[in-house]
């Protein structure tokens, strides 16, 4: 399998067959976390690669498979390219692991189920996120179809096409799929050929990794000469990475000592690095990278460094402490069976703040009609001009308001 060259993200509300859809593309289950398969739904984001292969002899769209040999006429199919999904979690509580992902999503699609009434909460919350960070290139995903008749399913895709007018999704194709069955999987291949293509990666930059996940692959009771050293996974934004490259990772670590809390930088030596399961001496953007390292493995495990940046030592974005933001809020608070509308921000109120693959609290020390100076419980690194997805506190549960640009 070759190196992933673009990440697509599968989103929607919960239980409308995500994960299952991720499964017969890529022939892997996401849901991997023991509580996951207990409680049968996501809790972090899920990843999985496939290769998108072409029948030379067979017609569109049967012609596309993710089989080596064709469906159709048993001939050797023709690799296309390799993709990364991304598989967000669609419970309400999970949202700011959805925007931590849809901050490396090159395009999206959006899983809706034919068996329930359109939009339902999540489902409007998503594409709100994804219009919010700028996902453009989406597909509408009908799922379940095996569980209704012809006509709920055109009274069904009358809802979609009644909810996204207006929105990013109005001219998404809508595809009747059933992941269960794997039935219409060749049509979402081409669609996802034609609509979701491989970015233009600036490859002169220097190397920009957002890091989504980290790990401690070492077993409980490794005798320590066997210790191997801790793993992160990202994505690249920009640039290329080598083994033996130099890495700083920021804001890095917290060290607190008399009575104070600085964030220091992180310095390590990549080891090595698999691309689409595969070791590889150079990787380019695109796909979910898996970054061995020589840090100590407690500094990587359990995600702790899910958030951070990751590039050549002195060439990564400033850390902030604290922002300004330029505020373009939604009109009414999505993702609720009530939507009410938005009041403006408050100096003193909690917010919560995704900055690329980043989660943070920040508390409002100034609130004027546009702007908003915020102190961040935990700093980010991120670029001036860079986006923010704001979230506030309604009732139990945080929901997303709008969107902020980082002034300074
Ligand atoms: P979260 O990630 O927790 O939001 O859920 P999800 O969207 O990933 O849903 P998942 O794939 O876990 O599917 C939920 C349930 O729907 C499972 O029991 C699936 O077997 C079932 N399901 C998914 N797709 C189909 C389909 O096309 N037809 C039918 N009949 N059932 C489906």
């Amino acid at each position: 399998m070759s190196q992933p060259s673009v990440n697509i993200g599968m989103v929607g509300h919960v239980d409308h067959g995500k994960t299952t859809l991720v499964s017969a593309l890529s022939g892997v289950w996401t849901d991997t976390h023991s509580e996951e398969m207990k409680r049968g739904i996501s809790i972090r984001l899920g990843y999985a690669d496939a290769t998108f292969r072409k029948c030379p002899n067979c017609p569109e769209p049967e012609c596309y498979t993710v089989s080596k040999k064709c469906e159709g006429c048993d001939e050797p199919s023709e690799e296309l390219r390799t993709v990364s999904f991304v598989d967000a979690p669609g419970h309400e509580t999970l949202m700011a692991t959805m925007l931590s992902g849809a901050a490396i999503m090159d395009g999206a699609i959006l899983v809706i189920a034919a068996n329930e009434e359109c939009p339902q909460p999540q489902t409007k919350e998503h594409l709100m996120a994804l219009n919010i960070i700028g996902i453009k290139n989406l597909i509408i995903v009908q799922n379940k179809i095996d569980l209704v008749s012809r006509e709920q399913l055109i009274e069904h895709y009358h809802q979609i096409k009644d909810f996204v007018k207006g929105t990013v999704a109005e001219n998404a194709p809508i595809i009747p799929v059933s992941a269960q069955q794997n039935t219409n999987v060749d049509f979402l291949i081409q669609a996802m050929e034609e609509i979701i293509p491989t970015p233009v990666h600036k490859m002169d930059k220097d190397a920009h990794l957002l890091i989504a996940r980290s790990f401690d692959i070492n077993k409980p009771g490794t005798p320590i000469k066997d210790i191997t050293g801790g793993v992160i996974g990202g994505t690249l934004t920009e640039g290329s990475l080598s083994a033996g490259d130099e890495l700083e990772i920021c804001p890095g670590i917290k060290i607190e000592s008399e009575g104070t809390t600085r964030w220091e930088p992180i310095k390590t030596t990549v080891t090595r690095i698999v691309a689409g399961k595969e070791p590889v001496e150079e990787a380019t953007p695109g796909g979910l990278l898996a970054v061995g390292t020589t840090l100590d493995p407690s500094l990587t495990k359990s995600d702790t460094l899910t958030g951070q940046v990751a590039g050549l030592p002195g060439t990564l974005p400033p850390t902030h402490d604290d922002f300004t933001l330029e505020l373009h809020l939604l009109q009414r608070v999505v993702g609720v069976s009530d939507e009410e509308e938005i009041d403006p921000i408050k100096t003193s109120e909690p917010l919560m703040l995704n900055v690329g693959t980043a989660t943070t609290v920040g508390v409002v020390t100034s609130a004027r009609k546009d702007v908003a100076e915020v102190k961040l419980k935990r700093p980010v690194c991120a670029d001036i001009g860079g986006t923010v997805a704001i979230s506030r506190r309604v009732g139990s549960r945080w929901r997303l308001i709008g969107v902020g640009v980082i002034q300074d």
